[in-house]
């Protein structure tokens, strides 16, 4: 990354300043206005599935306390909010016509969000899937593909006035290969192949729902898909290393990144993939479906990744995404990942912001004209509050700074970002990890629900006013 260089740039006067959550992370009321369970409701009331038993059913109770958390944004001077709907709350059994109750949530969001001169910014599927839907095969089976196009019609048919930022779904990568691989996440199966069916589905159901987007929505809305990519890193520059690299690139980024944006599955993974499948589920046409014009593209980031070839290991191999005894990548076994060393985060993960520049300057160029947006960047800290009820959380902000000047020497090269989307806006339910990492740039009590800033969120307010990046923290 080129060196800094103060007094730094301002960031342009229409870039978003966003913080991100998700529904099952934040909402609670998982029984309320016709709500049924999704996956991760299952999952988190499964024993022995999440950190101390933790779920999701009150979690930060913004079911009910909407109006007050979009008044603690519009003191922190965000001009936009990154939230996703849960599926279940608006099409509780993944077919058939919406409950309008869980709509009226949204469209009231929306409204109390715009009141403030807050961008909305809707994510249709941040994981949470009717259970329905799984057990009647889940991602794994073709039929869920539709079923979420007709769930984004009609979510955009409630929405399309309020709403232009839409993104279809969150960190696909996530919901096939945690979800099916390695099972550290809903709905916790562990079959390599149902993982790969499971992407694909999740490529055609982008595509399918963008298509369903465009025939519902206002011209003026933007389409777009958000994105985890992994700055894979070999650990020498041995042609081995270098080679478990591409591996691990084309099963965390290309098996999504060659339908969406260049309409087909790249060689190397179908070859690398093939003792396992033939790939037979991609039916004649599917990766021109997942091929659509998108008009931003979401990155989350929040680690490299560092690899190896090590054919001899048989014992599963840590990659910052949970203990499992089934690895999330399918085909990858002689591939290790190593801790890279320095600084690590609650997560244990490194912070490293070369790794956001990095992606920043590649899909600038892999996805010419596409806007970019982060839509999720952040840190766990082992955050409480002092005595005097102040949280000072001076890691976060260092985080925050020096990610964000990450940002600004991507753009300096020519990436096009347009938004930051800082996760989370709040401590909420790390998914397997329940209650027990803190991403919030502010604090909640989950005893009271009180809601603190802490001075990360108070330091990004003042970034969030004037637009300029201080100089670095002490
Ligand atoms: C991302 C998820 C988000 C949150 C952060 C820490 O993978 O999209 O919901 O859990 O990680």
């Amino acid at each position: 990354m080129p060196s800094a260089n103060f007094p730094p740039a301002r960031f342009p006067s229409d870039f978003l300043w966003g913080s991100a959550t998700a529904a099952y992370q934040v909402e609670g009321a998982v029984r309320e206005d016709g709500r049924t369970p999704s996956i991760w409701d299952t999952y988190s009331h499964t024993p022995g599935r999440t950190e101390n038993g933790d779920t999701g059913d009150v979690a930060c109770d913004h079911y009910h306390r909407r109006a007050a958390d979009v008044a603690l944004m519009a003191d922190l001077n965000l001009t936009a909010y990154r939230f996703s709907v849960s599926w279940p709350r608006v099409q509780p059994t993944g077919r058939g016509p919406a409950v309008q109750r869980g709509l009226d949530f949204y469209r009231a969001l929306a409204d109390d969000l715009l009141d403030r001169n807050i961008t909305p910014s809707l994510t249709l599927y941040h994981w949470d899937l009717p259970q329905e839907l799984e057990d009647a095969g889940g991602w794994p089976a073709r039929d869920t593909a539709y079923r979420f196009a007709e769930y984004a019609g009609l979510v955009a048919e409630a929405l399309g006035d309020r709403v232009e930022l839409w993104t279809t779904l969150n960190e696909p990568w996530c919901s096939a290969f945690l979800g099916y691989g390695s099972g550290v996440h809903a709905p916790g199966r562990t079959d390599p192949v149902a993982a790969l069916r499971a992407a694909h589905h999740l490529n055609l159901a982008h595509g399918l729902g963008t298509q369903a987007l465009r025939a519902a929505l206002p011209a003026r809305a933007r389409i777009g898909i958000s994105l985890n990519p992994s700055v894979v890193r070999p650990l020498t520059p041995s042609p081995q290393d270098t080679d478990a690299a591409r591996r691990i690139d084309a099963l965390a980024n290309r098996v999504f990144t060659g339908p969406l944006l260049q309409g087909a599955y790249p060689a190397d993974l179908l070859a690398d993939t093939a003792a396992l499948t033939d790939w037979s589920f991609v039916e004649p046409g599917d990766e021109a479906t997942a091929h659509q014009r998108l008009d931003m593209l979401g990155i989350n980031y929040y680690t490299p990744a560092v690899v190896s070839h090590a054919p001899d290991t048989t014992a599963p191999r840590s990659d910052g995404h949970g203990a499992s005894n089934h690895s999330p990548w399918p085909a990858a076994d002689t591939v290790a990942f190593h801790q890279p060393p320095g600084e690590r985060t609650e997560m244990g993960w490194s912070v490293d912001p070369s790794g956001l520049y990095e992606l920043l300057v590649r899909y600038g160029r892999e996805a010419p004209g596409v806007p970019l947006y982060i839509t999720e960047n952040g840190a766990a800290y082992d955050d409480k509050p002092g005595a005097d009820g102040t949280v000072h959380d001076p890691e976060r902000i260092a985080y925050l700074h020096a990610h964000l000047t990450a940002v600004q020497r991507a753009m300096e090269v020519g990436a096009d970002v347009r938004g930051y989307f800082l996760w989370s806006l709040m401590d909420n339910f790390e998914w397997s990890y329940g209650y027990s990492k803190r991403f919030g740039a502010v604090h909640v009590d989950f005893a009271t629900q009180v809601r603190t800033p802490k001075s990360s969120g108070r330091w990004y307010a003042e970034v969030a006013r004037t637009g300029i990046l201080p100089g670095p923290p002490a």
